[in-house]
Parts: structure tokens; sequence; C-alpha cells
């Protein structure tokens, strides 16, 4: 029903631009970069506040993770930011943000809950949009996004397990790709799978003594 909704607001919406012969950005692409540079803003500084939270908790390995992947949202911000080019001006941004600042458990769940609508529904719609569209270059970021996305699930994860338990994370270093923000904990031995990128272009975070 909603991806209907969403056929439906396209087709009209290419009908209008091919009219007017306009071959720039859809503006429903425009308005899903501005949200999503938003949203990943918020999530990049919310990191930043569970991360120096959880180190303080006692937990310094969960807040290495969080401060390496506030560093993952951050590549995402700026690769929307950069493919909005020339629309020039100010806007109002709608974004979903968690808040709260309880117990590092909970924290990791809030991050987990974000992480997970960020891939079952809001990148998801955006690069159906951004595909029918043929909007290339916000494609990509959208892919490069929803692709990283799924990795902090998994990270988050394993972090909430080990905090659960009372322990911390068990790994202390995580790398992120400075290109797609692809994000793994421990080794860093092959290119990254999602942009292909050497293992030179990864930025590693080490827990601090
Ligand atoms: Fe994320
Ligand atoms: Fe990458």
């Amino acid at each position: 029903m909603f991806m209907d909704s969403i056929g439906v607001c396209i087709r009209l919406h290419t009908k209008i631009h091919n009219m007017g012969g306009d071959i720039t950005m859809s503006s429903m692409t425009i308005s899903n970069l501005k949200s999503a540079f938003g949203g990943e803003s918020m999530a990049h500084m919310r990191y930043l506040a569970w991360g120096e939270f959880a180190a303080k908790e006692g937990f310094p390995n969960v807040g290495n993770l969080f401060i390496a992947t506030a560093y993952a949202e951050q590549i995402h911000a700026h690769n929307h930011f950069r493919e909005l080019k020339n629309e020039v001006g100010d806007a109002d941004v709608t974004a979903g943000a968690g808040f709260g600042l309880t117990t590092t458990s909970e924290n990791l769940q809030g991050a987990i809950n974000g992480e997970k609508h960020e891939v079952d529904q809001m990148y998801p719609a955006f690069i159906a949009v951004a595909e029918m569209q043929g909007n290339k270059g916000a494609l990509r970021s959208f892919n490069y996004a929803v692709e990283a996305e799924k990795t902090h699930i998994t990270l988050f994860s394993a972090a909430k397990d080990a905090v659960d338990k009372g322990v911390d994370y068990d790994q202390n270093t995580v790398h992120v790709c400075t290109v797609c923000g692809h994000t793994l904990a421990g080794d860093l031995t092959d290119p990254c799978p999602v942009c292909k990128v050497g293992v030179n272009m990864f930025k590693t975070f080490v827990t601090e003594k």
C-alpha cells in the first residue's frame, strides 16, 4: 500500500517534470537527501554522547564502538550533503531522532531501534524513489548508508549482549570505511565489501587505555 502510494507520487512527479523539460534531481529525492542528512547528523551526535556515557559507566569498548559508529554516520551525512550539490538555501528538515541518556544497555537498544528503522523502512523507501527516477548519485549515497547500517545493527547487538551480562564488549578495535561508512570490529584484512576501496581507506578506532 505504502509502495503503491510512492509509485503514484513518482509517476505524477515525473510527469510534471517531463512537461517542463526538467531533468534535474526530483524534488522527492532532494527532500529525502535532506531528511537523511538530518537523521545521520543527529545519529552522529547521539552516538558521541552515548559513547562518552558508556566509557564513564565502565564499558570503554562500547564507548569506542559508539565513537567509531558516530564517524560512520558522519560519512553518510557528508555523502548525502554532497549529493545535494547546487540545492542552495535553507530548509526545514524532518527526521526521526532518538533521545535519552539512562543506561548503556538502553542506549544500545535505542541505537539498534534507530538502525533497524533505517534498514527496514527509511532507506528502502528513499532507494525506491531514487531508483525509479534515475537519481544515480543519491541512489549510491543511500545504498552506501543502508549497507553500513546493517553492520551497525550486528555490532550494537553484540555489544548489548555483553553489557547485559555485565561485561564490556570484547572488541577494542573498530574500522570504518571513509568512503561508504562500512564498519567492522577486529582485524581488517579485506577491501571494503560495499564500495570496494582498499584497507588503506579505512579509519581505525582503538579504545583508549
Ligand atoms: Fe548507523
Ligand atoms: Fe566502503
